[in-house]
């Protein structure tokens, strides 16, 4: 991977700060989010060819207000504080930050000055502001390019120093034509030539793939999921046989999604591919567990029992290959004061299986980068679009305790959700949907008979990040056609609900 031109996105914990970086690399551009404390000379040693601070929720004037190796400021690379960025950048060069009493939120019309950060953005334009603190009086050097009604300065710069500075947010889609600021940041300022790409990653990866393992052995945990079948699929190209793909079929997965991935990786790929079916195993374990949390931890252990009973099989491998990616990466740790959901899949595999290294191809890239890598791979559609998938599968779709029975009536119930909201193009707009099947039953009536049935809950979400979400206004003639299909076509249920609870309060999962 061309990684030579570097932009560093140093990270203040704004909510925003992934978005940045995915912006950059839409301008094929290479970046990476890294501690707000990195030093001077990491940032000079890592040849950075610009910086961007991100926002974040602190005021410079804060106790432990997150702060910059003022010597950043000497390296003689450009630099663009956004938001709490450009208010440290302030605070740090000698100008003056104020607080004010109210906050100024959302989107605002912005009037620009010429600038080379603002080449064709227009005189005016609509930004998302979200800041209490402001700038009030410009370090030496600077000028003012762009204010607001109420912020007089939304924008500065030093040119000779090729400092910049934006209070508002150019990285999210409030801020119309955003990006352009950023293309002009990372390549008028910076001097990145753009040449970044992903269609070149998966060549590269795959021979350097290649020069690293050579004739060694490699074992890959398959979920079926979106990463861990690219990462597969990546090795699988690499290394061919010398790759064992293990797929735990837990009698949890979703309608024919255990013959879907067997379908790619057990027939079309070359690396060899054990499906487990351990569906018996996992629903004994499970039998009158109504407890959530108890449920994901049998689940946990009892997939890592299977995996490593199928692990010792095949003996010692030298590298075992994992689907981490590069939000993982930052939210386990890189980053500070981030409270993100603990992950919950196949954590402590290291620890039950002989291997020398792992290998974590994907490391670097975005979802959207991993499966536009995934469909050069060859891997259908069906796989690569998949949305997010728990690990504890279905078991945490099914309220309280399990039985096969539910599971399937489940199954059923949210292949048609999921076959509508694709039909009607809802997918489009909705990040995440499927079926729940809640623990309730209720009275209702066919024909001329009572019944006492199961309800089923809809829930799609709306969401960029998972961390929040609002429920997706899917139109009424695409869930009354869900529930009728449902009713009429899914045995034991006779009542469907459509879920308007937005995350938080509510959690996208029902358990
Ligand atoms: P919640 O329910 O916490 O879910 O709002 C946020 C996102 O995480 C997914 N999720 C999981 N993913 N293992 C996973 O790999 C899990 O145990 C798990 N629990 C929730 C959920 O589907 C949603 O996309």
């Amino acid at each position: 991977m061309q990684k030579e031109e570097l932009i560093l996105i140093l990270d203040f914990c704004g909510q925003y700060n992934q978005l940045i970086a995915r912006r950059v690399r839409e301008c094929n551009v290479y970046c990476e989010i890294v501690r707000h404390d990195i030093s001077a000379e990491e940032v000079k040693n890592k040849g950075a060819k610009g910086v961007i601070f991100t926002g974040g929720p602190a005021s410079v004037y804060g106790e432990d207000a997150p702060k910059c190796d003022p010597k950043i400021f000497e390296l003689g690379i450009p630099v663009l504080g956004i938001c709490y960025g450009m208010q440290l950048m302030t605070h740090t060069l000698g100008g003056k930050v104020e607080k004010a009493d109210k906050r100024e939120y959302g989107e605002t019309q912005v009037s620009f000055e010429k600038s080379i950060l603002f080449d064709g953005f227009g005189d005016s334009n609509v930004c998302l502001m979200s800041h209490t603190d402001y700038v009030d009086t410009l370090p030496q050097g600077f000028e003012k390019i762009a204010h607001t009604e109420s912020c007089p300065f939304a924008g500065i710069q030093n040119t000779e120093k090729n400092f910049y500075g934006i209070q508002f947010h150019p990285e999210v889609n409030n801020t119309s034509d955003g990006i352009k600021i950023i293309d002009n940041f990372v390549k008028k300022i910076c001097k990145c030539s753009g040449s970044w790409k992903m269609s070149s990653f998966a060549k590269e990866t795959v021979k350097a793939l290649k020069e690293k393992i050579g004739d060694g052995k490699a074992l890959c945990a398959l979920s079926g999921g979106v990463d861990s079948s690219v990462a597969a699929a990546l090795l699988n190209e690499a290394i061919g046989e010398n790759l064992t793909c293990i797929f735990v079929d837990h009698g949890l997965l979703r309608k024919n999604e255990g013959d879907e991935v067997e379908e790619v990786f057990g027939k079309r790929f070359k690396s060899k591919f054990v499906r487990v079916d351990a569906e018996k195993r996992f629903l004994d374990k499970l039998a009158g567990v109504k407890d959530p949390e108890k449920k994901r931890k049998i689940i946990g252990e009892e997939f890592i029992k299977v995996f490593e009973e199928e692990a010792k099989k095949i003996g010692t491998v030298d590298y075992l290959v994992q689907g981490t990616i590069y939000p993982d990466v930052v939210e386990s740790g890189k980053g500070i004061g981030a409270t993100i959901k603990s992950h919950h899949n196949v954590g402590g595999l290291p620890d039950y299986v002989d291997f020398k290294e792992i290998v974590e191809p994907l490391r670097d890239l975005f979802k959207d980068e991993v499966r536009k890598v995934g469909r050069e791979l060859g891997i259908p559609d069906y796989l690569v679009d998949r949305q997010p998938f728990p690990g504890p599968g279905l078991a945490i779709r099914v309220t309280e305790d399990i039985t096969k029975e539910k599971l399937d009536i489940l199954r059923d119930a949210d292949y048609i959700f999921r076959e509508e909201m694709e039909k009607d193009g809802v997918n489009k707009y909705s990040n995440q949907y499927f079926a729940v099947l809640t623990n309730v039953k209720s009275v209702g009536v066919m024909g001329d008979y009572r019944t006492y049935d199961y309800m089923i809950a809809l829930r799609a979400v709306t969401t960029v990040d998972f961390m929040t979400a609002t429920f997706t206004r899917v139109p009424y003639e695409t869930l009354e056609r869900v529930s009728s299909r449902i009713v009429n076509e899914v045995p034991h249920v006779n009542r469907v609900v459509y879920d308007v609870t937005s995350k938080p309060p509510a959690t996208i999962e029902f358990e």
